[in-house]
């Protein structure tokens, strides 16, 4: 009785490392950075499952998550920020922005796709370098991904909005 209890325990304690090493990879590697640089991982929603708006319209999308989040970068990347609160500002905001780009491409416009699915994705990527370098506390590098990403925005506001919502940094 008493040794099958022991052997039942040994199981659970290896079982539960071994589940733990295949889980969390990235705690076990470590480090702020070597978790920023993770692969993309495959959607993988059970049954019923699929990935929907909860806005459809883009009007509205553009307006509540992208258009407060750039006025309020606007501000905090206007000088170097002086201290943590300042940094951290703009973590939250690149990463929003970043994270949110990825969702344009669930709305994708009438016709050429490919085009709205390129500029979205180009403002993912400058996106998360901005996010890597506010991060670092870099601020010439920030402003440089900064730049970068308003720019692609612009990308798809002048083919899709015919120029309309120019952005400056
Ligand atoms: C793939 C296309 C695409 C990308 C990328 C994109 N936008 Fe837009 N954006 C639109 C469209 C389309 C509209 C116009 C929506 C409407 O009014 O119907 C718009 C409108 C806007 C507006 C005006 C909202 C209003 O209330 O008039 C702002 C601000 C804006 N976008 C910010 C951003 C920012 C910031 C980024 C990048 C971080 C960005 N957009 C990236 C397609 C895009």
């Amino acid at each position: 009785m008493r040794a099958s209890l022991i052997l039942a325990f040994t199981v659970l304690a290896v079982v539960s490392c071994l589940l733990g090493t295949v889980m969390m990879p990235q705690s076990t590697v470590g480090g702020e950075k070597s978790s920023l640089a993770s692969a993309t991982q495959p959607v993988n929603l059970e049954d019923d499952g699929e990935l929907v708006p909860v806005e459809e319209d883009m009007h509205e999308f553009m307006e509540y998550v992208f258009q407060p989040t750039y006025k309020r970068l606007k501000v905090s990347m206007a000088t170097a920020p002086a201290d943590n609160a300042g940094w951290k500002a703009i973590k939250a905001d690149s990463l929003s922005l970043a994270e949110a780009a990825n969702l344009i491409i669930m709305r994708p416009p009438g016709e050429d796709a490919k085009d709205w699915n390129k500029y979205s994705v180009d403002v993912r990527n400058h996106g998360k370098e901005f996010y890597t370098s506010a991060r670092a506390k870099d601020f010439a590098s920030a402003t440089k991904h900064y730049k970068a990403m308003l720019n692609s925005c612009n990308d798809c506001h002048k083919q899709f909005e015919d120029g309309k919502h120019i952005l400056t940094p």
